[in-house]
């Protein structure tokens, strides 16, 4: 169906694809498999029309392709749900899907009534029912993950590019892609997909293709390869154990951050937690067990019915996320883009932000040196791959600015860190590397707090581990109980529908 041979790819001088192929067939999954920067996503980028190749060859069913834009990929049949979704979020699904292709009636108007119908009927082929009358900004991740799909499929797409789509989906949302994508591929729709989880690869893939670092590694089944052996080919090493060892448990290290009650609905459940010194906490659920929302309670960033919290033994009110900061609590969002990155800025700002007082020099001036190079061991220790500390923040790929993020805080001088899904997007092999800086931080006898929703990092990471469920912790567990099994127990009432 599909065969890219020989791409090149060059921004200004600094070349990131050095000659890469990717055959696909009609019927099949296709995995498209590389660290963070390897290239991927310029790749199907290249693909899609965006942007044009230094070098090689586009073709589709044996003919020679030469993509003028997307609309001309559009054109012949590809489709691509982008890593960085697309979507207008004030239209609703009907309107995003039909955007700049809308039916008209005989006289010219908007058919609304086609097109809505039309919106159904492929909704219906994906078995996906979501709201169609509101802003898309008002669905949920997952549902506007299936707005992209529709909209590739609305326009006939016979190669369908998906960019990373699990990294925010739950198990749950991922089964229901995987069923979407099983149906498609049975539909004889070639398939292109892009995940940093290697289970998903084993589970729904039928080829692959590796890349590192923008050169061409190699293409196979999946049958012929186990974890190890794509990891290597990945990474380009083995990758022994991914979680460092946790140090013993210190029940008498004294309390940083003492959660008394934090209650986000009245009538809801009250949360109640102890961070210790020098320990990872961790915070697991299902998506939407209230974690994140009484994290961002605590520092006054999301209104709560009751709220309670004593820093270092102080009762203390947060107005607002700076006065976190002013107390030496740090906050790496779940959302990089809006709320942890300014894209148009240089790395070098992104790591500086708010942290200034460090840099000054006298009463007027900042220390230009000092802040360089400042930012660039702190990009050097979570191995951001960039061409310098002066490349804007939107030239990297999606992993690499999630680094950003974890190196500016690690420059600050925090007491406590929340993370939140710390490693989504994030590479194998970087992953090892950020969980042992999330040591290296406690071992300093600092503290992290660490909402997941992936629970092998749950479980390898965590100290303890507060469970919430419907707006709140149900229970805390530690020593062998944390396991997939308690933990999910205590998340779904006993009912265990999905243990990743
Ligand atoms: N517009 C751009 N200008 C300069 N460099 C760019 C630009 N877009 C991408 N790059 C560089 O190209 C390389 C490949 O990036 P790409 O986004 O394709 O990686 P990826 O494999 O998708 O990674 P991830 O898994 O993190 O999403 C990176 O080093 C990135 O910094
Ligand atoms: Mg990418």
């Amino acid at each position: 169906m599909l065969e890219l041979h020989g791409i090149r790819k060059s921004f200004g001088k600094i070349e990131v694809l050095h000659g890469v192929d990717l055959e696909v067939r009609a019927g099949e999954v296709h995995a498209l498999l590389g660290e963070n920067g390897a290239g991927k996503s310029t790749l199907m980028k290249i693909l899609a029309g965006i942007l044009p190749p230094s070098e090689g060859e586009i073709r589709i069913e044996g003919q020679p392709q030469h993509f003028a834009d997307y609309d001309a990929a559009i054109e012949a049949g590809i489709g691509i749900v982008f890593q960085e979704f697309s979507l207008v979020p004030y239209l609703d699904a009907v309107e995003n899907m039909f955007l700049a292709r809308e039916m008209k009636t005989r006289l010219g108007l908007l058919d609304r009534r086609a097109m809505r119908a039309r919106a159904q009927e492929i909704l219906a082929r994906l078995d996906v029912g979501l709201p169609l009358g509101v802003p898309v900004a008002r669905l949920s991740v997952a549902e506007q993950q299936f707005v992209e799909i529709a909209k590739a499929l609305s326009l006939e797409a016979r190669i369908l590019v998906l960019d990373e789509p699990t990294a925010t989906l739950t198990p749950s949302e991922t089964e229901h892609l995987f069923k979407v994508m099983r149906e498609l591929r049975r539909q004889g729709v070639a398939i292109i997909f892009i995940s940093h989880h290697l289970e998903e690869i084993f589970e729904i893939c039928d080829r692959i293709t590796v890349l590192r670092d923008g050169e061409y590694i190699g293409s196979c089944e999946v049958a012929e390869v186990d974890n190890d052996r794509l990891v290597e080919m990945m990474v380009g090493r083995r990758i022994e154990n991914s979680f460092p060892p946790k140090p013993a448990p210190r029940p008498e290290a004294p309390v940083v951050l003492d959660c008394e009650e934090v209650q986000l609905r009245r009538g809801g459940p009250v949360s109640r937690f102890q961070l210790r010194e020098g320990e990872i906490l961790g915070f697991a659920g299902l998506v939407g067990s209230g974690r994140t929302e009484t994290a961002l309670a605590m520092l006054g960033a999301y209104p709560a019915a009751r709220c309670k919290v004593l820093v270092d033994g102080i009762e203390t009110r947060f107005r607002e996320p700076a006065d976190g900061l002013a107390h030496g609590i740090g906050l790496l969002p779940e959302s990089r883009k809006e709320q942890g990155l300014i894209t148009s800025f240089p790395i070098l700002q992104n790591v500086s932000l708010n942290n200034y007082g460090k840099y000054r020099s006298n009463r007027w001036f900042i220390d230009l040196d000092k802040e360089l190079a400042c930012t660039e061991a702190a990009m050097q220790s979570v191995r951001v791959k960039a061409p310098s500390a002066h490349a804007r923040v939107d030239t990297l790929s999606g992993g690499n600015q999630q680094k950003v993020v974890i190196a500016r805080w690690l420059n600050h001088d925090m007491k406590v860190l929340i993370f939140d899904e710390p490693t989504r997007g994030i590479d194998v092999g970087a992953k090892a590397e950020i969980y042992q800086l999330m040591r290296d931080f406690t071992a300093k006898g600092h503290s992290i707090i660490m909402i997941s929703s992936e629970l092998p990092e749950v479980v390898g990471m965590s100290d303890r581990v507060c469970v919430f469920r419907s707006g709140g912790i149900v229970a805390t567990v530690e020593g062998t109980d944390i396991n997939s099994g308690t933990i999910m127990t205590h998340a779904t009432t006993g009912r265990i529908d999905h243990v990743a």
